[in-house]
């Protein structure tokens, strides 16, 4: 006997390079708790730019921890590329974070005793990379940024905007397929903080994804869509 009758389990669930799914942030211990995220499911499709904008406290930077493997949330899950991280042990989780996603912090977060190169080569020697034998991919990717021949110069050595432009040189080395920056134009005046966002809007047109913390609705223009966070909650989405 045959069947005509449609097989749900063979419906494809669409994989994306980031999916948040209903997820629950909760610090400190009763009675002082805080949510941070209240039920936050969203997701970032290849060559997506979606800016974050709310208030302070909002739950921005949280929701870009989480979604960066950094923070873990309290109820919810973590798709990178359809794996869950949510499962992952912390170790396993790192090394996914290392090679799928890209992370630039509003404070750069550069090393002050290494070099600029070195740097930038962090994420790869992390990952057990020998770091002499990449010197022309860390050269590339200093030069994608616009910062051909500073190798060798320390943090303390360089201006504030070209601090940023190794931060996103070190966010962008390798394969990443995802990249998150946090209020990356914070410390920058407009034409280098556009200049930053252009370098992290060519990177997605190539293909990442990424999500971009910000006040600032000249560079929230950036983004494809822009979704306005609200004490945890996603309050709107604008196409
Ligand atoms: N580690 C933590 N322990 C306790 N509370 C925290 C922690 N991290 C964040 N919070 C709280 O969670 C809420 C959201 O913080 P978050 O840093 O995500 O806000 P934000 O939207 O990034 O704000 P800002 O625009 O000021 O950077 C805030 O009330 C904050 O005080
Ligand atoms: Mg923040």
């Amino acid at each position: 006997m045959t069947t005509s009758s449609p097989n749900p389990d063979t419906t494809p669930t669409e994989v994306y390079p980031l999916e948040l799914r209903d997820i629950t942030c909760v610090f400190g211990r009763e009675p002082h708790t805080v949510t941070a995220l209240d039920h936050v499911s969203m997701h970032v499709q290849p060559g997506e730019l979606v800016a974050i904008m709310g208030p302070s406290g909002s739950g921005k930077s949280t929701l870009l921890n989480v979604a960066g493997l950094l923070q873990r949330p309290t109820a919810g899950e973590v798709l990178i590329d359809g794996v869950s991280a949510t499962t992952l042990n912390d170790k396993r989780a790192a090394a996914l974070r290392r090679q799928h996603i890209g992370v630039v912090f509003q404070r750069f977060n550069l090393v002050p005793t290494l070099t600029v190169g070195e740097n930038v080569a962090l994420p790869l020697e992390l990952d057990g990379a020998n770091v002499a034998k990449l010197k022309d991919d860390i050269n590339a990717a200093l030069a994608e940024v616009g910062l051909d021949d500073m190798f060798d110069r320390f943090p303390e050595e360089i201006s504030g905007g070209q601090a940023q432009r190794v931060a996103i040189a070190r966010a962008l080395i390798g394969p990443r397929r995802l990249l998150l920056a946090d209020e990356p134009t914070g410390a920058l005046d407009t034409a280098t903080g556009d200049e930053v966002i252009g370098i992290l809007r060519d990177r997605i047109d190539q293909g990442a994804a990424g999500l971009l913390v910000t006040h600032e609705p000249r560079f929230a223009g950036w983004a494809d869509r822009v979704i306005h966070v609200r004490d945890g909650r996603i309050t709107t989405r604008e196409v």
